[in-house]
């Protein structure tokens, strides 16, 4: 049967049920040590013009599992074996939480798009530390923090500080989430006399590399704004972007009626690229940057490596294009390296924008 069967089976269940029983095959399959390593010899990338090291990490392949799918590190195993080159787990907040009441998650399948009010549900960042102690995954795996949702605005550089120190010493790079739509407030914090504070606090906790996640909606003169920022106070990158406020261009019949939220997946693609090009524009290589937010196809992959991302990542392509999908992109992105006379991935990294 084709995943797109399989899909659309699937599609008949309410979005959040479907995930946590996906999530608990992929779990199950994935278990033994056996099944991982068959997984990985089919799936993950082999070759070696897709490694690179980026902030003194070396991952095996450049897409990886974006922020919001494996929320506590429950699935560590799972996904290096799926063929993902690296994952990023969490939200993670200092305190455990619930999230929103549901439902809060739906599908768009008109747009092949999702919208989200998830608001961090999660289990907190200690308990992640404990999954990050007892499992060793194969690829980096990095952690996203946020702002635990009662903690007023004034103390949430300690709130982030907080979880940084939990997860800080168990994490191959930090990301710092400012920008979700579905805590209030949140995004306020990506104002960089808000931010300044929090990213210093997060800095002086740890030795890992932090890297700011931006959502699509800031004006060019924030995005500006933050990129200086970050290189003035050592960053090592910026993950572009979080999921969009906007319902400019959607398709899909009742989109309307399902509330507040974050639209991810194809629509947002185009401003995606617009952040990365303007970041790479201002930044260069003084950091890394890390292209979020509508990849669906090679093409998509290799426009925003050399519009100068150095790393992917990924949430709703996958859940449109199934188990096979970061497969896919990476070796269509292995072939346009061998194609275009790449002699590794980092040479390619903003080659379309310094022509
Ligand atoms: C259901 C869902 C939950 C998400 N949760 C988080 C989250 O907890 N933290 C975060 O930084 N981003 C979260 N995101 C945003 C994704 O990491 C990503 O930035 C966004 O979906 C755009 O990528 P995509 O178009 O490939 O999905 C979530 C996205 C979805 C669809």
């Amino acid at each position: 049967m084709s995943y797109r069967a399989v899909r659309r089976v699937m599609f008949l269940v309410p979005a959040e049920r479907i995930h946590t029983w996906v999530f608990a095959a992929l779990r199950l399959v994935t278990a033994t040590a056996l099944a991982r390593r068959m997984l990985r010899r089919r799936l993950a990338p082999h070759d070696p013009i897709l490694t690179s090291t980026v902030f003194g990490v070396r991952f095996p392949g450049p897409l990886g599992l974006a922020a919001g799918f494996d929320k506590d590190g429950t699935g560590l195993n799972a996904w290096g074996a799926l063929g993902f080159g690296f994952a990023e787990v969490g939200t993670v907040t200092a305190a455990p939480q619930p999230g929103n009441p549901v439902p809060r998650l739906f599908r768009l399948p008109a747009d092949r798009a999702l919208l989200n009010r998830m608001g961090f549900n999660n289990q907190g960042a200690g308990e992640l530390a404990t999954r990050l102690t007892q499992h060793a995954a194969d690829i980096p795996i990095g952690v996203n923090i946020g702002k635990t949702k009662v903690a007023p605005p004034e103390l949430a550089a300690d709130d982030y500080r907080t979880s940084a120190r939990l997860v800080g010493p168990l994490a191959d790079f930090l990301v710092v989430n400012v920008s979700s739509p579905n805590t209030p407030g949140l995004r306020d914090l990506q104002a960089v006399e808000s931010l300044r504070p929090i990213l210093e606090a997060v800095r002086s906790e740890t030795s890992k590399p932090v890297l700011v996640k931006i959502a699509p909606d800031l004006t060019d003169a924030e995005i500006d704004e933050i990129a200086d920022l970050a290189v003035e106070l050592g960053l090592a990158g910026i993950v572009a972007t979080n999921t969009t406020m906007s319902r400019e261009g959607l398709e899909t019949p009742g989109v309307d009626m399902l509330g507040e939220g974050g639209v991810s997946g194809p629509p947002l693609a185009e401003r995606s690229l617009d952040v990365l090009r303007r970041l790479y524009a201002r930044v260069g290589d003084r950091l890394v940057l890390i292209s979020v937010g509508g990849i669906e196809t090679t093409d998509d992959a290799w426009q925003r490596i050399t519009a100068g991302a150095s790393l992917l990542q990924g949430y709703t392509g996958f859940i449109y294009g199934g188990g096979l999908w970061a497969k896919r992109i990476q070796d269509g992105i292995a072939n346009r390296l061998h194609d275009g006379g790449f002699r590794s991935l980092a040479e390619a990294v903003g080659s379309a924008a310094r022509r």
